[in-house]
Order: C-alpha cells, then sequence, then structure tokens
C-alpha cells in the first residue's frame, strides 16, 4: 500500500498525520487484538516509520493517541485482565538489516558505559528473535499459576489454560527454584506444524465447517491458539516455548538466587527445565555479533520455526543497570532484523505456462518487490484448486512472501484492496501455446494440453520420446541435437524431422559430415516400424508400451484406433476409462491428426493387420521367455514380434512357461527351464514357430 492513493489530490502534512494514524490503528487492531492481520509486518513498520518521520519533521501534528505514542494491544473481552508486576517491555529495533546494525548498537553501549578503546570488548548475549508471541509465566511455590499475554506492556490477558496445553512449558519446578518466579518467553508455532493446521483447516472448510479459517503465518496461528477461549481448541493447535528473560523473581535478601549475568540466568532456567534455544551464545563485541548475525541469516531457513532477526542483549547485569532505559525500551538490548520474507504488491497479470510434459501453471506476474533479499515478479498459483482457494485476481493486492531458496508464493488477497470488477481467474480451455484442448481429468489437479506433438511448449520433449529405442528409434536423435534442432527452428514438428535432409544436419554447429550422415540413415532405417512403436511414439497420455500394444492388436490399424469411440476403445484388454478418454481427446485434435497424416506422407510405415476378433493369433495363450544374445535379432525385436504373434513374454522361468528362447551366453533362466523341463528354443526356432522365413 502507498499512502498517495490515499489521497485524489497532494495531501496537507496534517491529513496526511491524521490518515496514517487512522490506517495504522485500524492495522494494530488486526494485529494486536483480533490477530487477524491484513498487511505484512514489513508493510505496518513502513507506515508505522512514515508517521515517526512526519511527526519529528512537524511536532505540532503529534496527538497523544498516536500509536507512536503508546504500546499497543489491548484486552480482549473473555479473559481476565493481569497487571504484569514487573512490565513486559519491548526492544528497540535496528532495521538496518545489514551488519552496520551491529556495529552500531555495540557503538551506542560503549558510549552509555563510558568505555574506550582500551577498555576491550563488551560482553553479550546473541539469541534469536522468535517470531511468535510474548508470554510471562508465573509460578508460586513451584507451581504454574498464571500465564499471561503482553497485552500492553502493563496489563495483559490471563490465558493460563491455554498455555498449561504445551507440553514443553512445565507446570511444576525442581524444589530448587526460588518461590517466586516469572519466566518470560515466546510461544510459536513451528513450521511443520503449522503446514498440518493449516491442511486440517482446509478438510474442515471443504466438509463445510462453518467460522473455521486458514491462517496466514505460524505467528498468527499461534496467536489465535494463545487467544482462544475454549481451551479444547487451543489443545489442538500444537504451541512449542522458548525462555529468553525474567519477570518477577524473589529477592536474593529472601532467599532468592543471585545472578551476575544473563547467560547465567538463561542457563538456571534451562536447568529448571525451560527451553532455551540452542544457537543462545556468548559473544564478545561487535565483531562477533556480526558473525552471528551472518551464522543465523544463512541457517534461517533450516530452523523448524521462524524468526525475523536476532536480539543482542549486554551480559553482565550490573552493566544493564547502568544503562537503563529510554521510555519503555532497554538500552542494553536490541533487535536486529533481517530482511522482511513478506511483502505487499500487485497482481499485474495471471499468465499460464506450458511446462515440458504439457502441464498448465497459472503464474502471477507481480509488481516488482525486494522480498527475502531478491526482486520478485512471478508467484506460482500452482493450479487451478490453488488459484481458486487463494482467488487471486488481476489487480489485487497481494501478500508475497519469499523465504530462502523456496519458490515466491502468493501468501493472501487483501480483499478490501480488491479493485471493482475484478474477474475470477479460470484456467483457459485451450492451451496458450498451440491452441488444442487443454484438460483437466478426473482425480488430477493440472490441466494438461492435449496438443503433444504439436505443442511448441512440449516439442523437445515430444521429440525425444518419438526417436526413443522404444518407440520409433531415431538412433542419435538425443537430448543435445533435439535442443539444437528445436531451438534453431528447423524443426517444429515430427514430419519436420523426415525432410531435414543431410545439407541441414551438417550446417548445425559442431555436426561433422559423417554424424549427419549416420542421423540421415537413422532416419530413413525408423521409417520402417510397427504400429504399436508408432502409436507408443506419438506420445499419447496414459498410453505406455504395453497399452500401445493392447491397442494395435485390438484393433489391427492405426485408422481404426484414430476413429474409435470411447465405448469401443474400453473394449480393449486392460482399457480403462481413462486411458481411453485420453485415446480419444488425443485424436480429436486436428493438430494430432494432421501430424499422423504427415508422417505417413513422409514415408513412415507399418504392418497393419485385421482386428483382433478376425485376426488368428498364432501364439495366443502362450509364454516365453527370452534369454541371451540372438544372432540377428535384438531383445526387443523379438518380444515385439512373439507379441504380434499373441504370445506373453515374461522376465523369469517358471512352471507355466511354454518356451524358452535362448541365445549365447544364456545364463540361470536356461539352466532353470532345462530343470523344469520346459522347452528350449534357439532364434531360428522361434521364427519357425512364428512361421517366418529364416535369415
Ligand atoms: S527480550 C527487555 N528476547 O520481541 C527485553 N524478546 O519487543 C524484552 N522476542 O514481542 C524482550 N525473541 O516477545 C527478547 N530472544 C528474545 C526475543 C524477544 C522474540 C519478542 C518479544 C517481544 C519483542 C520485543
Amino acid at each position: 500500500m502507498s499512502t498517495s492513493d490515499l489521497f485524489s489530490s497532494e495531501p496537507s502534512p496534517a491529513e496526511l498525520a491524521a490518515e496514517l494514524r487512522a490506517v495504522l490503528h485500524h492495522h494494530a487492531h488486526r494485529y494486536y487484538t483480533l490477530d487477524d492481520p491484513e498487511i505484512p509486518d514489513a508493510e505496518y513498520d513502513r507506515l508505522f516509520q512514515e508517521l515517526q518521520a512526519l511527526e519529528t519533521a512537524h511536532p505540532e501534528l503529534l496527538t497523544p493517541d498516536s500509536p507512536t505514542q503508546r504500546v499497543i494491544g489491548t484486552v480482549l473481552d473473555g479473559f481476565t485482565p493481569v497487571r504484569h508486576a514487573v512490565p513486559m517491555l519491548s526492544i528497540n529495533t535496528e532495521t538496518d538489516t545489514e551488519p552496520t546494525g551491529a556495529r552500531n548498537f555495540d557503538t551506542r553501549v560503549r558510549r552509555a558505559l563510558g568505555l574506550t578503546a582500551a577498555d576491550g570488548p563488551v560482553g553479550y548475549v546473541a539469541e534469536l528473535k522468535f517470531d511468535g508471541l510474548a508470554m510471562s509465566l508465573r509460578y508460586e511455590a513451584g507451581a504454574l499459576v498464571q500465564a499471561a499475554t503482553r497485552g500492553d506492556g502493563e496489563v495483559g490477558e490471563d490465558v493460563t489454560n491455554n498455555i498449561k496445553t504445551i507440553g514443553q512449558v512445565p507446570l511444576r519446578l525442581p524444589a530448587k527454584a526460588p518461590p517466586v518466579l516469572e519466566v518470560r518467553g515466546e510461544v510459536y508455532m513451528r513450521r511443520d506444524d503449522f503446514d498440518a493446521l493449516n491442511e486440517k483447516q482446509r478438510a474442515k472448510i471443504a466438509a463445510g465447517a462453518k467460522g473455521e479459517k486458514t491462517f496466514v503465518n505460524p505467528r498468527n496461528a499461534a496467536a489465535g491458539a494463545v487467544r482462544q477461549l475454549d481451551s479444547r481448541i487451543a489443545a489442538q493447535r500444537p504451541l512449542s516455548f522458548f525462555a529468553y528473560g525474567l519477570g518477577q523473581i524473589t529477592l536474593p535478601e529472601q532467599g532468592g538466587p543471585v545472578f551476575d549475568s544473563h547467560f547465567d540466568l538463561l542457563m538456571q532456567l534451562k536447568a529448571w527445565g525451560f527451553p532455551v534455544a540452542e544457537q543462545t551464545t556468548l559473544a564478545q563485541g561487535a565483531d562477533e555479533l556480526i558473525a552471528f548475525h551472518q551464522r543465523i541469516g544463512a541457517a534461517r531457513d533450516q530452523l523448524p520455526y521462524d524468526i525475523d532477526g536476532v536480539v543482542y542483549k549486554v551480559n553482565s547485569l550490573a552493566q544493564q543497570r547502568q544503562l537503563g532505559f529510554v521510555t519503555r525500551e532497554p538500552r542494553w538490548a536490541v533487535a536486529h532484523k533481517y530482511p522482511a520474507q513478506e511483502q505487499l504488491t500487485t497482481v499485474l497479470a495471471i499468465d499460464v505456462q506450458v511446462g515440458r510434459t504439457g502441464k498448465l501453471t497459472p503464474v502471477a506476474k507481480l509488481a516488482p518487490v525486494f522480498v527475502g533479499n531478491v526482486t520478485v515478479t512471478n508467484a506460482t498459483l500452482h493450479n487451478e484448486d490453488e488459484a481458486r482457494r487463494k482467488d487471486v485476481r488481476v489487480g489485487d493486492t497481494v501478500i508475497v512472501r519469499r523465504a530462502g531458496d523456496v519458490i515466491p508464493e502468493v501468501v493472501a488477497v487483501l480483499p478490501e484492496k480488491r479493485p471493482e470488477g475484478a474477474q475470477v481467474f479460470t484456467m483457459p480451455q485451450v492451451c496458450p501455446v498451440c491452441g488444442s484442448d487443454a484438460v483437466r481429468e478426473e482425480g488430477e489437479v493440472d490441466h494438461r494440453c492435449t496438443g503433444g506433438l504439436f505443442c511448441g511448449a512440449q516439442r523437445k520433449e515430444a521429440f525425444l520420446h518419438f526417436a526413443h529405442r522404444r518407440a520409433v528409434e531415431i538412433e542419435g536423435l538425443g537430448d543435445k541435437l533435439v535442443e539444437q534442432l528445436v531451438d534453431a527452428g528447423v524443426v517444429k514438428t515430427l514430419p519436420d524431422l523426415y525432410r531435414l535432409g543431410f545439407a541441414a544436419l551438417a550446417s548445425l554447429d559442431r555436426m561433422a559430415d559423417k554424424s549427419a550422415q549416420n542421423i540421415v540413415a537413422a532416419l530413413e532405417k525408423s521409417k520402417h516400424t510397427t504400429l504399436p512403436r508408432f502409436l507408443f511414439g506419438l506420445g499419447i497420455r496414459h498410453v505406455g508400451e504395453t497399452t500401445a500394444k493392447d491397442l494395435a492388436r485390438h484393433f489391427g490399424r492405426l485408422d481404426g484406433i484414430m476413429d474409435a469411440s470411447v465405448e469401443q476403445l474400453l473394449e480393449v484388454n486392460d482399457v480403462g476409462p481413462v486411458v481411453a478418454q485420453s485415446v480419444r481427446t488425443f485424436f480429436d485434435q486436428p493438430h494430432n491428426r494432421e501430424v499422423v497424416e504427415q508422417l505417413r506422407a513422409c514415408g513412415l510405415t507399418w504392418e497393419e493387420g485385421e482386428p483382433a476378433e478376425r485376426a488368428v493369433l498364432p501364439l495366443a495363450g502362450k509364454t516365453f521367455v527370452l534369454t541371451g544374445t540372438f544372432p540377428t535379432l535384438s531383445r526387443d525385436q523379438a518380444k515385439d514380434l512373439l507379441e504380434a504373434a499373441g504370445a506373453k513374454v515374461a522376465g523369469s522361468v517358471s512352471k507355466k512357461t511354454d518356451y524358452v528362447v535362448a541365445g549365447a551366453e544364456a545364463g540361470s533362466k536356461l539352466d532353470k527351464a532345462q530343470a523344469l523341463g520346459v522347452p528350449v528354443l534357439d532364434e531360428a526356432g522361434m521364427l519357425a514357430l512364428l512361421g517366418q522365413p529364416q535369415g
């Protein structure tokens, strides 16, 4: 959001301040009281800083109720207010995300302590800045008696019942703990717990549950759980806890413990059973703070929970006392942020991209936004269901998130910023690249282009598939050559391959004459193929090698398959509705029929036969096993011949095997056949059985 779009004409500073205050009040309420923020933290911070700068420049505009003048957060009806025995402070935030942020803090501390270069480095504790919500846990006589939110820092809410559901929060302390102890820390939700929770919420919503929603981020979900009026619901929201400080504690005069340093205090809390983050460490001077900031920054995305920065605290409690406070913030601590992982931007368009396998993916084109340390201009919407669930529309203002190397995503839409008339996104009915029908099959989440061979986006994949050893087999037409041919634009459709000729091939980069000759020969050879190979090579979705053979055997000729109705296709062995529909859709595309016709015109031939009902398959019902190397046929060729004659070719020998065909260097399969008394043939014997001339 930009404040400039709040006004039609240039606002006066007073108008701008009033407007910013109103906007900030609104968002503070959403965030702190309703646990349902509409904008990312970074955006709130930006607006807040804009108001602060304005008030600094025009002190006469400052009002006592300005959001800059008070600690926000109010008590929700339903929770008992709790006055904190020791106020819950906030920390000054260093928004400079560069190492200089740590150095600035160290400089301020040294100056306030009156230290000179001769005094050596200040000792600090470096901690993580957890992205959850602050909690004060009060123990009396070793028992947890109260858990309270921060509220406005003076008065919070009693959420004891909800906090008791957190397994990591001790309900009782060891005997040696002081009679009064308030532990301050952060309640948060792990990312895996958050994902699982949202998954459950989505299922509830899908099942028609009223009043359920998904959560924008783990912090938001944690806050919602903590402030759940029904603690049975809170118990189902998986929360975690880290301790980072103290509130009230029995005084030393009354037998309470004496701590010299913040680190000792944390170690004692750990010994009493509180979780303290393992990364918490001692650091000497600015250099070690910087090293910590960098080290944690690099590992941030591997943590199982969100952090938005690190916190540095002066370790010596004597020095902390000496430093004291400025308004509500201690001078001895600072939060050093990392670049925000969520930002606002607008959706300029929703494009649909087509992948190598024909998958259609909707992608939001965004006004460029700097988030998670890079400028983001695209965010995938994955598929139709996801796009619908998020209801992203062109013109929308959205929250974009990019964490680590994870691809950027649209987290949520700001519905109140939606321009009038914004249209619901729908997946196109045709492929945006080739214009063929785009279909979403039953039970699938993705739409796919049915253009196959014809679709530019799928071209390389389609060529490679067609040329595959088990398809039409064009020897030498591999990855690199296909890439070259397609990128150079010399082949667009499969028939183009057969029209290439030697000259065009030889003129390609790094193509020797000899290699070009080999390719020409391989193309020539590939023209004599079989119907199953050709059918498989077309790359019809769901039509693998076996299905191609079944179809070929059943129909005998290609035209029969191309013109078969879904019902007729369903009569084929092992062909179900998904395959039948896929075959039908493929041949319904005029482009695909055209490709087939042109391939035929280029000289591709195969033997066609009679439809299965009328054909007599000599080896129907017989099972063969092949082993060893044959003198003239490859294994694949032998398999094709046997299957075309109705035989099954199995991988291992059993009593059910009718014949084993053994070539040179046949191994254990031959032994087994002999042991079981299964007839053994050589290649010539097999060909004789097939009624084929030998040679
Ligand atoms: S210390 C006197 N340490 O950040 C200092 N706060 O404004 C009191 N936070 O909402 C806070 N991690 O809940 C401290 N390691 C950490 C923290 C931390 C997160 C939160 C805290 C509060 C905000 C500080």
